[in-house]
């Protein structure tokens, strides 16, 4: 177990912060663990007086008492928690992120007990608080799906009751409010801990991919956070899915961690609608104006997002096109289910230190953990026109495979698009999947072309 103390630059931004220290608590995050077994667990640690559970309840206790976030695990992405219920913690958030205060927050519950008691009349005393399923405040078409899918990536919508304990910074001041309980057993203990319901949305720069491990926040928060709290990389890597129910008929407003087709087999869900757009463009190649260009999940490199089936030979032609007005470049390639290494194209070199696919150290972060099924390589490939008689020219590319397992690109795929913008190619050409797979595959396309600026299809 270690405590990893990093010091950082003060950057003198209002917040107070300092330092950004990023501790590790990673033995107490145990995926689909129990609220008793994660109990257990957490008194060992505080008997033993470890270093874990002194970070944990440090961070408990800012989320209490202060004013500035603090970032955890959830096993979708991590988050940036505040106390939803003090104005000024919620207001921190938007700070740390610069975050449009029109786009409102998920509050995190440990206990569907605790959500009850989010939606009770005030002054009710607790002795006559009915958290019974016959008599709950939670509206009866979310039942199903609560059964089946909590503690896990699922946000629903509930209505903001009058006299709301909620501070109005978490809904925007909309009439309802997403919530969901996290399955990662550290943010319930945390959660637990603060005795807060905790507002968090995910934890990187506004715009920027989701992040997946403390790292990633680090990179985009240092400075502007006091505690970033480690978990290690998450498990499912995608946000999670939001649903309405208050709508005729139901809505999915985001694809996420939880399938829509799993989603459809709930009673009560059987209609239930796509309600978001996320710019599936019509036409071969579609380039977006930049002005419409979706700011989210965009890393600095230009993504080109090729759907799937399109062969090797059309990402070839269309990086020869881009070769040939803008040379030397340096490219990303991002390949799931069919391209091979380089593109098929021939290897000239492949650079010594970048061979380990599993830890990314080329990237100046010591420790940046890459998901276990993530391959990374930095290859020189040799590329000329077919047709033409020049001879071969050598040309960068950063090479990642996610795997082929729709959990392990989900699990990559941030990931991958921050480690292709730390080593600053030009662009990014990925590998889509087809999206009526189910699962994971609608999140993955949603948030693929949310980042890309061009959209390729046959
Ligand atoms: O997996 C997740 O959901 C992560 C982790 C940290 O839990 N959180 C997350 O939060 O992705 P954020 O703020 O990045 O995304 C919240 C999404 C946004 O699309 C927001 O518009 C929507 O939820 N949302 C929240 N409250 C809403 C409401 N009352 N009505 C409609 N949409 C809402
Ligand atoms: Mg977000």
């Amino acid at each position: 177990m270690t405590h990893k103390p990093t010091l950082l630059p003060n950057t003198a931004n209002g917040t107070g912060v300092k330092r950004t220290r990023i501790l590790s608590v990673q033995s107490l995050n145990v995926p689909g663990q129990s609220n008793a077994d994660s109990q257990q667990r957490w008194e060992e640690e505080v008997r033993r007086d470890s270093l874990e559970a002194q970070a944990l309840l440090e961070a408990a206790e800012a989320l209490r008492t202060r004013d500035v976030p603090v970032a955890f695990p959830t096993e979708t992405v991590y988050g940036l928690g505040a106390d939803a219920t003090r104005s000024a913690a919620v207001q921190g958030i938007y700070k740390a992120k610069q975050r449009p205060s029109d786009n409102p927050l998920i509050v995190h519950v440990h206990s569907r007990e605790q959500l009850e008691g989010l939606l009770q009349p005030p002054k009710c005393p607790k002795s006559q608080q009915t958290t019974a399923q016959s008599s709950s405040l939670i509206p009866p078409i979310y039942e199903p799906l609560i059964q089946r899918f909590w503690p896990g990536p699922l946000t629903i919508l509930i209505p903001n009751p009058p006299h709301s304990p909620l501070a109005p910074e978490v809904t925007s001041n909309l009439s309802t409010f997403g919530v969901r309980m996290p399955s990662s057993s550290l943010a319930r203990l945390l959660i637990r801990l603060a005795d807060r319901p905790l507002a968090a949305p995910s934890a990187n720069a506004s715009t920027k991919p989701s992040p997946t491990t403390a790292q990633h926040v680090y990179t985009d928060l240092r400075g502007r956070i006091d505690i970033i709290l480690d978990g290690g990389p998450c498990g499912v890597g995608v946000e999670s899915t939001v649903v309405d129910g208050l709508s005729q008929p139901p809505a999915i407003l985001r694809p996420g961690g939880v399938g829509i087709e799993e989603i459809r087999s709930c009673r009560g869900w059987e209609d239930v609608r796509i309600g978001y757009k996320d710019g599936a463009l019509q036409g071969r190649t579609a380039p977006r104006a930049p002005g419409m260009k979706y700011r989210h999940y965009s890393p600095k490199a230009k993504v080109v997002l090729f759907e799937s089936g399109q062969p090797m030979s059309s990402v070839i032609e269309r990086i020869l096109r881009e070769q040939a007005s803008s040379s030397p470049i340096k490219i990303g390639v991002i390949r799931t289910r069919t391209w091979e290494k380089g593109l098929a194209m021939p290897v000239d070199r492949v650079s010594p230190e970048s061979l380990n696919g599993h830890r990314d150290t080329s990237l100046g972060l010591d420790d940046t953990p890459s998901p276990p099924d993530t391959q990374i390589q930095q290859l020189s490939v040799l590329s000329s026109e077919s047709k033409s008689n020049s001879p071969p020219c050598a040309m960068d590319m950063i090479d990642i495979s996610l795997g082929a397992d729709t959990h392990s690109i989900a699990r990559g795929l941030f990931s991958a698009l921050r480690s292709l913008d730390a080593h600053n190619v030009s662009t990014i050409y990925v590998e889509g999947i087809p999206e009526t797979e189910g699962d994971l595959a609608a999140a993955i396309m949603n948030r693929l072309r949310k980042a890309a600026e061009e959209e390729i299809k046959s």
